[in-house]
């Protein structure tokens, strides 16, 4: 029987993941501290007061984890280096211990035929380099450049796909005026200026790649999200909208597609007091380097009201009555799918890697010994209806690497939300499969499903 929803031959099935997430050995084999230990570990910043010390300790399981990927079907495998792991003081010294361990786990994955995507960065900033300023000092570029150059030195021949940075804007505003990541910053001038300085990073990263010859693709994963009216016919809302897009997406896809900032969100930011970040000659050059592929996370999409209470994008999003999941996030396939359209008319990235989507679930291991998880199937379900839908209309989408693995560490949110396509026992450590991850496996076997 034909499938409705079908798939290229070489479609890259896969999951990612995140170091601090999922590693645990947090202070052994050399690793020192990150500024995700120290927020961890500071009372009041994650909800159930826990930490990622141990995490799904894949630093000891990764074998098994690998098994079951390979068990899945799974093409490729998405994971993150601790940059603490690899220098324990941000810059100089490598820790070899690091290095074997991430070459062990690489070789397995290979050995297993997976293919292997790297992420150099994704939020797990030595606490060293923080103490020196972290991202919101300039020099962050070199030591950024200069971390890279290792991985490509030390782990290049078993990399497939590289990944410079993770979601720029989290690092930037989550960490540095919502207080709700690390470094737990609040001020939305000094965000502004490590985001430019996240995206030098990337720039730097892809520029020294390239003189490296290694031969893999490299590109960077941003979260973007459509951005709608709340009320299509306030005017208020409209312009709240406009500006919530320029903050969300074309802040990030601006610099390194067109080399500038958009100048209207620029300018009204201004015209409400933020210190607009320092932009020196050469810098927008350095961003827009060219890259392999565009990485899209997506998790949103998002209804917007003026919100006076906002400062400084007096906007704020509403609910619309869809269903959420367990963190209360609105379920939108067609959002999404709308948001592959609008990058692909407004970009036109060569290609394109949905490198997280994804959705929190309540899931508990059944007497039966299963975890009958029909949300999160019918949420791959409707999500990847629309990839498919996406491919047909002739958007190169060259992958579907599903947010997460394991059940893991969700950040502030600590070990109460469920993302894994295994489900984690967090005081044994026992793996799993949800049937959610079942499902997936037939549709990689039969290229597509109904
Ligand atoms: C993304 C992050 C990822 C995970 C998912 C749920 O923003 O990149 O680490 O936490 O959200």
């Amino acid at each position: 029987m034909k499938n409705a929803y079908i798939f290229p031959a070489g479609f890259l099935w896969g999951s990612a993941s995140s170091s601090y997430q999922i590693e645990g050995a947090a202070y052994e084999g050399g690793k020192s501290e990150s500024i995700w230990d120290r927020f961890a570990h500071t009372p009041g910043n994650i909800d159930d007061g826990s930490t990622g010390d141990v995490a799904c300790d894949f630093y000891h399981r990764y074998e098994e984890d690998i098994a079951l990927m390979k068990r899945l079907g799974l093409r490729v495998y998405r994971m993150s280096v601790s940059w603490p792991r690899i220098l324990p003081k941000g810059t100089g010294e490598v820790n070899r211990e690091g290095v074997t361990f991430y070459r062990k786990v690489l070789q397995c994955l290979r050995a297993n035929s997976i293919k292997t995507c790297v992420t150099i960065y994704h939020w797990d900033l030595p606490q060293a380099l923080q103490n020196r300023g972290g991202w919101a000092n300039r020099e962050i570029i070199q030591w950024f450049e200069d971390y890279a150059k290792v991985l490509y030195a030390e782990l290049g021949d078993l990399v497939d796909i590289w990944i410079t940075v993770n979601e720029p804007i989290i690092t930037a505003m989550n960490g540095h005026w919502l207080k709700e990541h690390a470094p737990g910053y609040r001020d939305f001038s000094c965000a502004l200026q490590a985001a430019h300085h996240v995206l030098m990073a990337h720039g730097a990263a892809v520029r020294a790649y390239r003189e490296t010859g290694l031969k893999a693709e490299i590109g960077c994963s941003l979260n973007l999200q459509m951005e709608y009216p709340a009320d299509p016919d306030d005017k208020r809302d409209i312009e709240a909208a406009k500006l919530m897009t320029a903050h969300q997406n074309a802040f990030y896809l601006d610099a390194i597609y067109r080399k500038r900032y958009p100048a209207e969100y620029l300018a009204a930011l201004e015209s409400r007091g933020v210190i607009l970040p320092e932009i020196l000659e050469g810098d927008m050059e350095l961003i827009g380097q060219k890259i392999d592929f565009l990485g899209i996370n997506s998790y949103f999409t998002e209804y917007i009201k003026y919100d006076a209470a906002r400062w400084p994008v007096f906007a704020s999003a509403v609910k619309t009555g869809r269903a959420t999941t367990a963190l209360g996030w609105e379920l939108c396939p067609d959002g999404f799918y709308n948001l592959l359209e609008w990058v692909q008319k407004n970009y036109a990235p060569q290609k394109l890697l949905i490198t997280e989507n994804g959705m929190a679930c309540n899931d508990w291991v059944k007497q039966n010994g299963k975890v009958e998880d029909s949300n999160r199937r019918e949420y791959l379900e409707r999500h990847l209806a629309e990839v498919s839908r996406a491919i047909e209309a002739g958007i190169n989408i060259a992958g579907y690497l599903h947010w997460c693995f394991t059940d893991n560490f969700e950040w502030a949110r600590g070990y109460t939300a469920r993302f894994g396509l295994v489900y984690v026992d967090f005081k044994t450590q026992k793996r799993t499969i949800k049937e959610s991850a079942y499902w997936l496996a037939d549709v990689i076997k039969n290229g597509g499903f109904n």
